[in-house]
């Protein structure tokens, strides 16, 4: 029998056409206060109750409203695992506050623990972690440092909404899903948060609804731009394989265009397009997709990503697989040339990717001159400190080597600092310190966006196509350097600490 030619995109919108056209169908719901405020109770409700739940149009957004509420003094600290979209970051800056990444542990995918407790400065006001690609992370230390220094903990589950048994931790003060337009069980836009704080939670809603409303015409438009990409080939595999060829042959550079057709709001995040309450429209659609909910979709996603990962040859890495829970959004690969390995893979037929996401390394907001000064001072009056520790730097836990002697600790160039008091000890809350910025800098996450190519592996991919994968990138990587895999237990300062 002859076989269906097939390809897939590392993307595709996680809707069929019957949600589509349900999507459309929702165009004459009337975008009234009334109409609104119901479908908002409605979704409140299957997620837990609208003491707690607020249906809002986007993460950005509720991340707005909240640092809008509380109004944390100008030059506050917000401390974020190491890897996020720009956006989230534009946001927490837009209010005067700062950020102090948090590096990650690759094969978690979690802050590092000791680094959590060492960002904590006397400004520190809240700690944001994210699940990433899919994977639930411990946030264990994230809430013992949050409760002893009486810090909010934001969870941001943008990327692992995994059905509505699974709605976060319930000691985080707010927790964060996305059902943007390539997130699973997509509404094309829309969030729904929890809010710990009854207090807090009602100021939030009585801020939201000074926004205006979304138009439902600019709705439709997204969603007639989205149909047209469905229709022209990204969710089927077999109009996939037409395109693709095609857009290769013509020399069209698709990804880009496809991906850039995928944002949110496509042209960057402006404050007006944040600040808007959801039309009744996206509120109908998200209610509508949320209420069909379905486990095995979940199920079938993880064991296709399984499936992958252990198929995958030895001088490759999957970031995150010991986390706490293991799915998948996206399936992100770690190798020496991402480049190279996207074009050799292209000729092989499997689409991988590089910039399938925006998700990109966070790093410290620039200091002022004021805190220049701040800092000159601080170190002058520790002049005289003695040396209390040595750590390693620059070095991230994976790096490119020879050979595929995977689990062998990279040597790492040791640089001593000048400490200027042990770690866990109240003095150490200053505002800065050379040390700390170093210690602190998201070398792995750097390592990770630099190194990353995604598999086009998600639920729609068939076993036979995912068998392809797997052989396409053993051959690729046969003969390449690929990356190893530091010995994680072996981390220098960690044990200094
Ligand atoms: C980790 C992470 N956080 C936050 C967001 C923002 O979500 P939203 O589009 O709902 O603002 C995204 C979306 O891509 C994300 O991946």
């Amino acid at each position: 029998m002859a076989m269906i030619p097939e390809k897939y995109a590392c993307l595709f919108i996680d809707a069929t056409w019957k949600d589509i056209i349900a999507a459309f169908s929702f165009s004459t719901v009337n975008n009234s206060s009334q109409e609104r405020n119901l479908l908002q109770g409605k979704l409140e409700k299957l997620f837990g109750g609208s003491d707690q739940w607020l249906a809002c149009l986007s993460i950005r957004t509720a991340l707005d409203t909240f640092l809008t509420v509380m109004n944390f003094p100008i030059g506050s600290e917000v401390i974020f695992t190491a890897l996020n979209i720009p956006d989230m970051v534009s946001v927490v800056e837009r209010h005067g506050l700062k950020i102090v990444p948090v590096d990650l542990d690759l094969d978690t995918l979690a802050p590092k623990p000791e680094l959590v407790e060492l960002a904590v400065t006397d400004k520190t006001v809240a700690i944001l972690a994210a699940h990433l690609y899919g994977k639930w992370i411990n946030l264990d230390k994230v809430f013992q440092v949050a409760h002893s220094r009486g810090l909010y903990v934001l969870e941001d589950c943008a990327e692992s909404f995994q059905g509505l048994e699974k709605k976060g931790h319930k000691l985080s003060d707010l927790t964060f899903f996305s059902f943007g337009s390539i997130k699973h069980y997509t509404s094309l836009g829309g969030a729904m948060v929890r809010v710990k704080n009854s207090e807090i939670l009602s100021k939030m809603r009585a801020k939201l609804k000074e926004y205006p409303v979304q138009n439902q015409w600019t709705y439709f438009k997204k969603l007639s731009c989205y149909s047209l990409l469905m229709a022209s080939g990204l969710n089927n595999s077999l109009f996939n394989w037409f395109f693709i060829n095609l857009f290769h042959l013509m020399g069209f550079k698709y990804k880009e265009y496809f991906i850039s057709l995928l944002r949110a709001f496509p042209g960057g995040v402006s404050m007006d397009k944040l600040r808007s309450q959801p039309s009744a429209m996206l509120l109908e659609f998200m209610l509508y997709r949320l209420r069909r909910v379905n486990s095995k979709d979940f199920r079938m996603i993880k064991l296709k990503g399984d499936f992958v990962s252990s198929n995958l040859p030895g001088n490759v890495f999957v970031p995150g697989q010991r986390a706490d829970i293991k799915s998948y959004w996206l399936f992100p690969m770690l190798v020496d040339d991402p480049d190279e390995v996207v074009t050799a893979l292209e000729k092989e037929g499997v689409e991988a990717y590089r910039g399938a996401t925006q998700l990109s390394t966070v790093y410290r907001t620039k200091p002022t001159e004021a805190d220049q000064k701040d800092r000159a001072k601080f170190r002058q009056e520790n002049q005289t400190e003695k040396l209390l520790y040595s750590f390693s730097t620059a070095q991230p836990e994976v790096a490119a080597g020879s050979g595929s002697s995977i689990g062998n600790a990279v040597s790492r160039p040791s640089v001593e600092f000048f400490c200027t008091a042990p770690v866990n000890t109240a003095t150490t809350n200053r505002t800065f310190s050379k040390e700390k910025d170093d210690v602190l800098f998201p070398h792995n996450a750097k390592y990770l966006i630099d190194h990353v190519v995604y598999l086009p592996v998600h639920k729609r991919v068939s076993f036979q196509h995912l068998e392809h994968i797997c052989n396409s990138v053993e051959k690729v990587m046969k003969n390449r350097i690929g990356v190893k895999i530091a010995n994680t237990s072996d981390v220098l300062f960690k044990s200094k600490l």
